[in-house]
Order: structure tokens, then C-alpha cells, then sequence
């Protein structure tokens, strides 16, 4: 049986859509990553053939002043899960990559994280590459679904209550909806061989800004608010972001299959 840690997030959520009964889900109440009795137990108690870790302390900026809690659930959770769960795949981010980049960052480029939030994930994919028998690390970014807190589900809520929103311009990535890594997760899993050890890149495809990303949004929206571009240094956040993370999926593409979604088509099905 597969088991979904964090499965009460975006990915978690869209998870359970697509692999209905072949997993088993917990969410933080049922399996606390950093609970080292709590994941002993669990696993000692079932037979689970691998482990999809969609758990992550995800609040960047907070990230920060809270660097224990950070590394607790992004470094210490997954190593746990690599030890006692044995055959595993984390989910990781682009802010392992310091954004210094002119074309999409490959799975081997040098990791330079500018944050907390990007070196607690970097420590999380060490763990997990070193401690389990089987691993599968997927790095991604700018994830938005129906489900949880997104940049898509702001935008709408600020785009119908404002005339104007200012939206930064000079950090440029690549939308990935949760749905669409869920299925290529889906196609993936049956493809993992005993003993593999790897990293991927996964988004939806295209290279964009957030402030494109906003005006598709208000745009598919039917909202008439303004979407007014600003740089970053504009918007003061604790936390630094990098500000090129596209990232290069040939590598799952071609190892898996895999044929992967233009972000603005995904964007209109979310929406829909
Ligand atoms: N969101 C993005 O834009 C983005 C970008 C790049 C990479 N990623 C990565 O993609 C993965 C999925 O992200 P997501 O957007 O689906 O995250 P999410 O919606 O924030 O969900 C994360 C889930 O982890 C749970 N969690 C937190 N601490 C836990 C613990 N100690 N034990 C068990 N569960 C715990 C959270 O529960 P509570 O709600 O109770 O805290 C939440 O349900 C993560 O690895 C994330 O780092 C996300």
C-alpha cells in the first residue's frame, strides 16, 4: 500500500483524487513527521510499500524567526520517514537554487538556498537520499490547487475586493498546478525501482513572472482590477527569493514518460 504523509495540504488533497484507494493518508493528526515514536510505530504497524511526503513547513517568511520549527518538519520529518518508512518520495522546492541562473536550472546544478524555508528543504533532501533504501526527490514550485492557501485563490479574493493590486515582476518560475503533479506522481510511482536514488524537476511548462501569473488570473477571473507590476525590492519580505528558478524537466519527462501541461492550460481547468 502507498501511504500520503501531509495529506491534509494542496498536494495531499489532489492526491487523494487521483489515487483514491491504492494509498493511505494521514495528515499531521494521524502521523506527525517529527514524532519519532509516532513514526516508528506506524510503520511497524503496516505494510507500506512506499511513501509520498507532501509535509512541509511551507510559510517562507516565517520560516525565518522559526528555523527550528522549519527544520523540524522539512529536514528532521523527512530523514524519520526515510529511516523507519524505508522507500520514499519527497517533495522539494526550487528555493534550493539561489535564482543566479540564464536558463532553467537542471536536477545537478550547484544548490545555493537564499533562505530558511530553502536550506531546512535542501537538509530534508540529504536526509531522505542518504537514510532511505529507495528515493525519489521532486523538486517543484509555485504550487496552486482548489484545495488549501495559493497565490491563485489570493488573487481572486484581492481581485474582487480591489481596483489594483501591485504584483512583483523580476522573479520568473514556472505555475505548477497540484493536479498535475499528482498525476505525474501517480505515473511515476509504478515506474520507482528498488534502490533508486534520484532527483526531478517538475512544474507545468513555460517560464513566467507572478505579475503574468496575477493578470492571466484576474483575466480568467472576468475581474477588472489592475494588475500593476512591481520589483521585488518594492515589496519587503523577511525572507529572499530567488529570482530566475525555472526549472529543466527533461529529465522527467524523458525517464518517466511523463508529458507535462502548459501552466495558462492548467491554469483555465482550475479555474473551471
Ligand atoms: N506551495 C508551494 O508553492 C510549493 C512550492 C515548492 C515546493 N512545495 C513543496 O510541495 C510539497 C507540498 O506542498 P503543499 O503546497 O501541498 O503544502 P501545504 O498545502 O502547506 O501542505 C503541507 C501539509 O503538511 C502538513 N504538516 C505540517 N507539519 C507537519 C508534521 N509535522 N507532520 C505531518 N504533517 C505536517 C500541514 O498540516 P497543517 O496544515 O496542520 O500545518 C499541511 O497539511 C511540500 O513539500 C512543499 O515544500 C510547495
Amino acid at each position: 500500500m502507498l501511504l500520503v504523509t501531509g495529506a491534509g495540504g494542496q498536494l495531499g488533497q489532489e492526491l487523494r483524487l487521483v489515487l483514491g484507494e491504492k494509498a493511505m493518508y494521514a495528515g499531521r493528526q494521524e502521523l506527525d513527521i517529527t514524532d519519532e515514536h509516532a513514526v516508528k510505530a506506524f510503520f511497524a504497524a503496516r505494510d507500506v510499500e512506499l511513501v509520498i511526503n507532501c509535509a512541509a513547513y511551507n510559510a517562507v517568511d516565517q520560516a525565518e524567526d522559526d528555523a527550528q520549527a522549519a527544520e523540524r518538519v522539512n529536514s528532521l520529518g523527512p530523514a524519520l520517514l526515510a529511516r523507519y518508512g524505508r522507500r520514499v518520495i519527497h517533495i522539494s522546492t526550487d528555493y534550493v537554487f539561489d535564482g543566479a541562473s540564464a536558463r532553467p536550472w537542471r536536477e545537478d546544478d550547484e544548490t545555493r538556498p537564499l533562505s530558511v524555508y530553502g536550506r531546512t528543504k535542501l537538509a530534508g533532501e540529504r536526509a531522505v537520499l542518504e537514510e532511505a533504501e529507495t528515493a525519489v526527490v521532486i523538486r517543484t514550485q509555485w504550487l496552486y490547487s482548489r484545495f488549501g492557501k495559493n497565490f491563485v485563490k489570493t488573487m481572486r479574493r484581492l481581485g474582487a475586493e480591489h481596483s489594483s493590486l501591485n504584483v512583483v515582476y523580476d522573479q520568473t518560475g514556472s505555475p505548477t498546478a497540484a493536479s498535475d503533479l499528482a498525476a505525474a506522481l501517480a505515473a511515476l510511482v509504478p515506474q520507482v525501482t528498488p534502490g533508486m536514488k534520484d532527483v526531478f524537476h517538475y512544474s507545468n511548462e513555460g517560464a513566467i513572472s507572478w505579475y503574468d501569473f496575477a493578470c492571466a488570473i484576474m483575466r480568467l477571473s472576468g475581474y477588472s482590477c489592475t494588475v500593476c507590476p512591481v520589483e521585488s525590492a518594492s515589496w519587503p519580505s523577511r525572507a529572499v527569493r530567488p529570482a530566475y528558478s525555472v526549472l529543466n524537466k527533461s529529465k522527467i519527462r524523458q525517464r518517466f514518460g511523463l508529458s507535462i501541461p502548459w501552466w495558462l492550460d492548467s491554469l483555465e481547468n482550475c479555474l473551471r
